[in-house]
């Protein structure tokens, strides 16, 4: 699981040395993803967010029920300061987790898990956690083979064609298409699939939903014809 794999060092250090979440367009990123949010659940107020990091997403905003969860103790020990109000798990996300929310979020955390079964796990936690909705901010690309990237880091191309995780092997990263089967099995929808403008496309938006069961229909019982 993520913690034996080296996945909780990478973000405990990362966050021990002040380290944020996220780095790039991360403001224009994160306010195109509230737009996308914003469609499906205008006011969104029952959460759980998985690989919650350093909640620069929540700048500015605010949920009633509210459970983050994260594999880095620094970083919740931070947030708990912050947001007294809210809850939250220190957890690898691969391990069951214990409650639900009507939505749930898991954004830039999935092409950051190098082990298969973890990833399988995860996806598993993520689609029994929501009660109605789940959005999944991930890779669709794979930006290790555009050429742009090939051509500015040649040697961290080489590393991670040789199958050895991220950038130089120290920020851990693994592109894998989506797999909408995953989901179906699961009793979620595809309802909605959003390719980010920012960053060449790389990233996308998923949107799930959990289908509606439709009630039993009791049928009359047949009296009166033979009694
Ligand atoms: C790139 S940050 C994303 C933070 C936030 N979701 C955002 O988009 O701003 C990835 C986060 O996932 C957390 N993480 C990585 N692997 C995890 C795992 N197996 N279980 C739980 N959290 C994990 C890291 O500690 C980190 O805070």
């Amino acid at each position: 699981m993520g913690f034996g794999s080296g996945q909780m060092n990478y973000w405990e250090e990362r966050y021990q040395e002040g380290g944020p979440s996220n780095t790039g367009q991360v403001v224009e990123s994160y306010r195109w993803m509230w737009s996308v949010i914003k469609k499906y659940d205008p006011h969104p107020e029952d959460i759980i967010d998985v690989g919650c990091g350093d909640l620069t997403f929540w700048k500015g905003r605010d949920c009633l029920n509210y459970l983050g969860i994260d594999i880095s103790p620094t970083i919740l020990k931070k947030n708990w300061k912050e947001r007294p109000n809210w809850k939250f798990n220190c957890q690898d996300a691969a391990t069951p987790i214990s409650s639900s929310a009507k939505t749930v979020l898991c954004f830039n955390v999935l092409f950051h898990i190098v082990d298969d079964e973890d990833y399988l796990r995860i996806i598993e936690n993520l689609t029994k956690a929501t009660e109605k909705l789940l959005f999944i901010f991930t890779w669709t690309r794979d930006p290790y083979r555009t050429p742009a990237f090939i051509l500015r880091h040649p040697g961290a191309f080489v590393h991670y064609a040789l199958g050895r995780s991220g950038i130089y092997g120290i920020v851990p990263h693994k592109f894998r298409p989506m797999d909408n089967s995953l989901f179906v099995q699961a009793g979620l929808v595809l309802i909605g699939r959003h390719i980010c403008p920012l960053n060449q496309g790389i990233g996308t938006m998923y949107v799930y939903e959990r289908k509606k069961v439709k009630p039993f229909k009791k049928t009359q019982p047949q009296v009166g014809l033979w009694g």
